[in-house]
């Protein structure tokens, strides 16, 4: 009945209509529709970007010559030491004297009794110890930002081959968004925390102090506190321990963010780190709230990153850029 009336109206309506005016009705619906798809598939395109367009050509698989650009040459060393290991322990004058600003306590203490005590603990290896010339390896480095909330990345991110997370970013409870996988999870003492048995510790010493705690979390487990109070031991398989190499940190400092910031965040370190190690880098999780906070997807805190030591807007801008050159693939997330 309802229907009946319904159609009688719309049949008075059409009937009173000019065909011409019809005809305009019908012309200015279908625009406002195209216009409305053709954004919407612009939203779609720049969250998900598809690998197929935007193939990442890393070093390691593409010809130099051909795909590299000035701006990435200019930055990128395939040379720089990425892990720290028995035979690239002795720092570089440049390297000892940058790193050891970054620390607050005495830098006296004895870095070369510390860091002989590291590898009779911890694999000590030179190159990264899974590399495989004839796999090409796909890589998701997820940082902590909010705008993963509502993101539905977490299927993309769990289906690379090494997924890496950083600090105590979680998965629990946040798996549509950001995947249930880690096979390594980025840490220094001040965010250190539990791992399972199949996951990489990839230990970022900002200092020496970080090292001595390293090997005291695996031994004495003494330390507990640094500038702050920090577990005295982990759980963790101890033959997964990776430790970037201070040269390394100098590198992405001067090279990537070109001294801007104090030093440079842990998430933009492996972002870089990934760069090295795997053919193909997709981005998720970086970037602050529209204001300029920091913000995370687990938790309420929102920081200016004014108040952070590290240039979040560049490093961000430079993950942009990276984007762009089709060295990585960057997903923007939501908010
Ligand atoms: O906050 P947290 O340091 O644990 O986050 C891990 C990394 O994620 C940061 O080092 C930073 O590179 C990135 N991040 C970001 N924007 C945010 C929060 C984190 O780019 N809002």
């Amino acid at each position: 009945m309802r229907r009946a009336t319904l159609q009688g109206n719309m049949a008075m309506v059409l009937h009173k209509l000019k065909p011409l005016r019809f005809v305009t009705l019908l012309l200015s619906s279908t625009i406002i529709l195209c216009l409305y798809f053709e954004n919407t598939g612009k939203l779609l395109n720049d969250t998900y970007h598809r690998v197929s367009e935007n193939a990442a050509c890393v070093y390691r698989t593409c010809s130099p010559d051909r795909e590299r650009t000035d701006w990435f040459s200019a930055r990128y060393a395939p040379t720089v030491q990425l892990l720290y290991n028995s035979r690239n322990r002795a720092l570089r004058r440049d390297v000892w004297r940058w790193w050891r600003g970054l620390q607050k306590e005495p830098y006296f203490r004895n870095y070369t009794t510390v860091s002989r005590k590291l590898f009779p603990l911890f694999p000590d290896k030179n190159n990264y110890s899974e590399s495989h010339p004839n796999h090409w390896r796909t890589c998701a480095v997820v940082g902590n930002s909010g705008n993963l909330l509502g993101s539905h990345f977490g299927p993309i991110i769990d289906s690379k081959d090494f997924v890496m997370r950083i600090n105590r970013g979680p998965t629990k409870g946040f798996e549509e968004d950001v995947g249930s996988k880690t096979t390594h999870r980025i840490l220094y003492p001040e965010s250190a925390m539990n791992l399972d048995n199949s996951t990489h510790l990839v230990f970022f010493p900002f200092k020496i102090l970080d090292i001595e705690w390293l090997i005291s979390a695996f031994t004495t487990k003494h330390i507990r506190r640094i500038y702050k109070d920090v577990p005295s031991t982990i759980t963790a398989n101890k033959d997964k321990v990776m430790i970037l190499h201070p040269e390394f940190m100098k590198y992405v400092y001067e090279k990537w963010t070109e001294n801007h910031g104090r030093y440079p965040s842990t998430g933009f370190l492996t972002v870089i780190f990934a760069l090295h190690i795997c053919d193909e880098v997709h981005v998720f999780g970086f970037g602050a709230t529209k204001d300029g906070n920091w913000h995370h997807y687990f938790d309420q805190t929102l920081t200016p990153y004014a108040y952070e030591s590290h240039a979040g807007d560049f490093e961000y801008e430079t993950i942009i850029r990276l984007h762009q050159e089709k060295k990585l693939l960057m997903y923007k997330g939501w908010t």
